[in-house]
């Protein structure tokens, strides 16, 4: 089988392990000269991500205003947090926990769930193709939790104790949450809410545990490298507001401060594409510090494996044209596998469009 550029995966050192040692510096290949300041716009200094809340969504009485609102920051931010949503907190708080468990173990268990060639599912590093690029202070482990055929239990840790039935049930409830944000989304536009949401119901859900270890040169180093996300919607949950992740707003950095027991979503390239660029799928990274390690665990959602991928029919018509091409699910994947970089331009968004 021959891999596609960014499917090739090369093996990197665990930040964890490299962290826990007494480091006087950090070695060059994580050290950048472009991570500008991570001010938010002087303008705005206070800006905050908005607040999106389900429980307003759900209620006919406010169910429009609420929208509306959706609607407006998906189409400004593309990304909000979601308060009222549902998930359990003892279900977010057991998932948390096993994850943490799980980096603490030491490397050689962690190992036993290491990522093979040409996959990125499992414990290691995303998208690192060639030995000159830059790395990310960052270890994770990748889990494709949906559909259940897709899922390779030799991936999930049977150590800490519970940690499979946790991450079992998380990926179910945040499916729910993603097709019930998806369908309000859809409406948010005017459109019926399964135009958006059905694809996903068979979709794919893949889970990503983030783990960024302090670091002795924040200031020249990031967790993870600017981009934009490639999925329909993505579901993020922060351990302990310990922030450091930043979305690109109208040319600056914003930081997120997440509310206790939110969750933060992004809009992805799908997302953007479903909607005729009218929702955007802002770039965002994360910051590091030198005094606290950072967890989050990332879902993405896709649409299922025969899906097209394309903008919704009732949103174009003769002064609305599609703006990005109408491809299949391999169609997508192959094209963002094919690219040379995930972090350089031309944008992923960019070679969607149409006159691309
Ligand atoms: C990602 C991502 C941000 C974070 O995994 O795509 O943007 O805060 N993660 O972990
Ligand atoms: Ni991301």
């Amino acid at each position: 089988m021959t891999l596609l550029s960014l499917q090739r995966n090369l093996p990197v050192p665990s930040v964890q392990e490299l962290a826990s040692e007494p480091l006087d510096a950090v070695p060059s290949r994580y050290l950048r000269d472009d991570v500008d300041d991570p001010v938010s716009n002087p303008c705005n200094p206070f800006l905050q991500i908005p607040t999106v809340d389900m429980s307003k969504l759900l209620d006919a009485e406010s169910q429009a205003e609420e929208l509306h609102k959706l609607y407006s920051v998906c189409r400004d931010w593309g990304a909000f947090q979601v308060v009222n949503h549902g998930v359990a907190d003892e279900l977010v708080k057991s998932m948390k926990e096993k994850s943490r468990d799980f980096f603490n173990f030491p490397l050689q268990e962690k190992k036993r769930y290491a990522q093979k060639e040409g996959s990125v599912e499992g414990y290691g590093q995303t998208f690192v193709n060639s030995e000159e690029q830059k790395l990310d202070w960052s270890d994770m482990l990748f889990i494709n939790a949906l559909p259940y055929e897709d899922r390779k239990y030799n991936f999930w840790p049977d150590r800490p104790q519970g940690f499979r039935e946790a991450l079992d049930c998380y990926s179910g409830e945040v499916k729910r949450l993603a097709l019930s944000l998806l369908g309000f989304m859809a409406k948010g536009l005017g459109l019926e809410a399964h135009k958006f949401s059905k694809d996903f119901e068979d979709g794919l859900y893949h889970v990503r545990m983030n783990y960024y270890p302090h670091c002795p040169q924040p200031q020249q180093v990031v967790g993870m490298a600017a981009h934009a996300d490639f999925t329909g919607i993505t579901i993020l949950l922060e351990f302990d507001e310990t922030q450091g992740l930043q979305i690109r707003k109208d040319g600056y950095w914003v930081p997120v401060k997440m509310l206790s027991g939110a969750f933060l979503v992004i809009v992805g390239n799908i997302g953007t594409v479903m909607s005729n660029g009218i929702y955007q799928s802002p770039h965002h990274r994360v910051v590091v510090n030198s005094l606290k390690e950072r967890l989050t665990i990332v879902t993405f959602c896709y649409p299922h494996k025969d899906a097209i991928i394309e903008p919704a029919h009732d949103l174009i018509n003769p002064e609305n044209p599609a703006l990005f091409k109408t491809l299949s699910h391999a169609e997508y994947f192959n094209l963002f596998y094919s690219r040379n970089s995930y972090y350089d331009e031309p944008w992923f968004i960019d070679i969607l469009k149409i006159d691309a």
